[in-house]
C-alpha cells in the first residue's frame, strides 16, 4: 500500500487554510520581533501589552524564593524553571549584596543570573529588594543598618519605632536612588539583548503595625495642605485646598501613608529610568477584596485597591501596580483580578500560590487581559515544608502549572496580541459550577467540566478545569484548555455546525494546522484534557 493513500492531502484543506490564515492575520498580525527596541508597555483602547523585542509578550513566570539569588542556590532554581517550561524567572537583587560598601557596586551576581537566564532561554524580571521588603527594611546594606539615622524606621502613634522604613527620610531616598540608578545603569550596559524585561521597584512596600509615620517630619507634612497633584486626582469633587484631615477625614492617615510611600518609590523609579527606562512595577500586599477590614488590619501605604488612585497620581514613573494574590478562594481571587485590571493599569500577577489547585487561575488572569502570571517560591531550594504548610516543590507538584505553560508558551505572542486586541476570554472551573458561558456576541462559548462523551457535566473531582477562547473572525475561534469541554451556541438560534476544527500551532504568527478534528473529536464538543492542544474552529449553523 502506498503511503500516499494514508497521507492526508492538505492541498484541498490548504485553500481553506489560506482564507483562514488571512482572516486571522488581518486581525492579529504580529509585528516582526525587533530586538533593538526596549521592552515597554503599550496601551490600546484601554487594553495593554508588554512589548518585548517589538511584539507583545506574555510572562509565563515563576518567582524564586527570597534567598535563592545566590550562586550556590541557582543550580536549584533552573531545574524547576525547566520543569515548568516557564519563559520568565522573577528573582531578587539584594541591595545589601549589590552595594556592599557605600558607592561600590558588586554586579557579579546579577551578571551571573543574566548569563544563566540566557543559557536557559528564559527572560528575567528582577526584583529590587531595596528600602522596602514586605514593609520592613531588612535588605539595607550593613553599612546603612549601622547608621539608623540615615534610613530611619517609622515612628508609630505611641512614639515607639516600628520595623518599617520611613518614607519621609530625604537621606534614605538619596541612598536608594543612588543604588537603584547604579543598578539600572549597569543593566543598560550589560543587557543589550533585553534578557531583563521588567523591574520590580521595592517589594510589598508599606507598613505593618502602624497606619502611618508619626515622626516629626511626617507630622509637619500631615499638618500641611494636601499636595495639589493629589487634589487634582480627586477630580471635580476636590476642595480648593485643605489639610489631610480636612480633606480626607477618617481616611487621612492611610491616604497620607499611601501618598508618602508612592512618592518615595516614584522618585527611586524615576532615577532608575533616567539611566535605563525598562518597565517598572510595584507589587502589593493586598487587603481583603470582598470584606476589607479597617486600615491597620492590612499593610498600610501599599497600592491596595482603595488607594490605587493615589498611587496613580503619586507615582507616574511606575508603569503598573501588581497584586500578589494569596487569596485561597476563587471569589476573592477573581475579584482581585478585576480590581487590578483597569484601563489605566495593566494586570500582572507577580506572585501567587504555586499550588496545583491554583494553576487554573493563570487562565482566569489571561481572560482579564493579564500581561503575565507568576507563582511564588517555585524552586527546589526549600527542602521541607514550605511557608503556610504547603507541600514541598517537586516535579509532580509543578505539573499543573507546567501544563499551562506547555499549552501557552508556543502561542504566548499570539495570546498577548489577542489580549491587546480585546479578543480573548477565559473560563475557570468553580466547585459546583458545571457549565459556564462566555459571550462573544453572535456566538457563546459553552464550557463544561467533567463530562463524559455525550453524558451530563458532573464537574472534575477537583475544580481544575480551564479554557481560553479567542474570537479571531466573525465565525472563527481559537480554543485551548485543560480538563474541560468547549462547545458553541449561535445567538441567531441556528444549530451549531463545526465546519472545520483544526489542531495546530503558530509559526511566525501564522496558524499551521497539523490535523483536522472530526468524528469523536467534535461530535460532542471539543474536549481538552491533560495534553496541550490548540484548535482553530470555523463555525456555521444549519
Ligand atoms: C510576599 C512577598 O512579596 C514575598 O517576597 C514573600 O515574602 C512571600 N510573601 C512569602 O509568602
Amino acid at each position: 500500500m502506498s503511503t500516499k493513500n494514508h497521507t492526508l492531502d492538505f492541498s484541498a484543506v490548504a485553500a481553506g487554510i489560506i482564507v483562514f490564515a488571512a482572516a486571522f492575520l488581518t486581525s492579529t498580525a504580529l509585528a516582526e520581533t525587533d530586538s533593538s527596541s526596549l521592552p515597554h508597555i503599550v496601551t490600546q483602547n484601554g487594553r495593554h501589552a508588554l512589548v518585548v523585542d517589538g511584539a507583545p509578550f506574555l510572562i509565563l513566570g515563576a518567582q524564586s524564593h527570597n534567598s535563592s539569588a545566590w550562586p550556590a542556590m541557582l543550580p536549584k532554581v533552573w531545574p524547576a524553571i525547566e520543569a515548568l517550561n516557564a519563559n520568565t524567572l522573577e528573582i531578587p537583587v539584594y541591595w545589601e549584596q549589590f552595594e556592599p560598601e557605600p558607592g561600590k557596586y558588586d554586579t557579579s551576581i546579577v551578571d551571573m543570573i543574566i548569563q544563566q537566564a540566557r543559557e536557559h532561554e528564559v527572560r528575567l524580571v528582577l526584583l529590587w529588594f531595596g528600602t522596602w521588603k514586605n514593609g520592613s527594611s531588612h535588605y539595607l546594606p550593613l553599612w546603612l543598618k549601622n547608621q539608623p539615622d540615615k534610613c530611619p524606621r517609622i515612628i508609630g502613634k505611641d512614639g515607639r519605632r516600628v520595623d518599617s522604613p520611613s518614607p519621609h527620610s530625604a537621606s534614605a531616598l538619596d541612598y536608594d536612588c543612588r543604588a537603584f540608578s547604579a543598578f539600572m545603569r549597569h543593566l543598560k550596559s550589560f543587557d543589550a539583548q533585553h534578557t531583563v524585561i521588567m523591574v520590580q521597584v521595592e517589594n510589598e512596600p508599606g507598613s505593618w503595625n502602624t497606619i502611618r509615620d508619626y515622626s516629626p517630619e511626617a507630622q509637619k507634612l500631615f499638618m500641611a495642605p494636601v499636595p495639589v497633584g493629589l487634589l487634582k486626582a480627586m477630580g471635580a469633587n476636590a476642595p480648593a485646598a485643605g489639610t489631610w484631615t480636612e480633606v480626607f477625614g477618617t481616611n487621612s492617615d492611610e491616604y497620607f501613608q499611601a501618598w508618602s510611600v508612592a512618592r518615595f518609590i516614584d522618585q527611586v523609579a524615576a532615577a532608575g529610568k533616567a539611566e535605563y527606562p525598562l518597565p517598572m512595577y510595584v507589587n502589593v500586599a493586598l487587603r481583603d477584596p470582598l470584606t476589607p477590614g479597617p486600615a491597620g488590619t492590612y499593610e498600610s501605604g501599599g497600592a491596595t485597591d482603595n488607594v490605587l488612585w493615589i498611587w496613580k497620581a503619586a507615582a507616574p514613573s511606575i508603569d503598573l501596580l501588581a497584586p500578589d494574590i494569596y487569596q485561597p478562594d476563587s471569589a476573592r481571587y477573581l475579584k482581585v483580578l478585576d480590581l487590578y485590571s483597569r484601563t489605566d493599569n495593566a494586570l500582572f500577577v507577580p506572585e501567587t500560590m504555586g499550588s496545583p489547585e491554583q494553576a487554573r487561575m493563570c487562565f482566569a488572569a489571561l481572560g482579564r487581559g493579564a500581561i503575565g502570571w507568576s507563582p511564588f517560591g517555585l524552586d527546589y531550594t526549600v527542602p521541607a515544608q514550605q511557608l503556610n504548610g504547603s507541600p514541598r516543590v517537586t516535579e509532580a507538584s509543578l505539573a499543573p502549572i507546567a501544563l499551562n505553560y506547555e499549552i501557552l508558551r508556543p502561542i504566548m505572542r499570539e495570546v498577548a496580541q489577542l489580549n491587546l486586541d480585546g479578543k480573548l476570554q477565559s473560563a475557570v472551573e468553580q466547585t459546583g459550577e458545571l457549565t459556564q458561558t462566555i459571550d462573544f456576541g453572535n456566538w457563546q462559548a459553552i464550557v463544561t467540566y467533567g463530562v463524559a462523551r455525550n453524558g451530563v457535566a458532573r464537574g472534575n473531582p477537583e475544580a481544575i478545569g480551564r479554557a481560553l477562547v479567542a474570537k479571531t473572525g466573525e465565525n472563527e475561534f481559537l480554543v485551548t484548555g485543560a480538563f474541560c469541554r468547549v462547545d458553541f451556541k449561535a445567538a441567531s438560534g441556528g444549530q451549531r455546525d463545526f465546519l472545520r476544527v483544526e489542531e495546530g500551532g503558530f509559526e511566525h504568527g501564522v496558524f499551521r494546522p497539523m490535523r483536522i478534528w472530526n468524528g469523536d473529536e467534535t461530535d460532542w464538543g471539543l474536549d481538552f484534557r491533560s495534553i496541550p492542544q490548540v484548535v482553530r474552529v470555523l463555525l456555521g449553523t444549519y
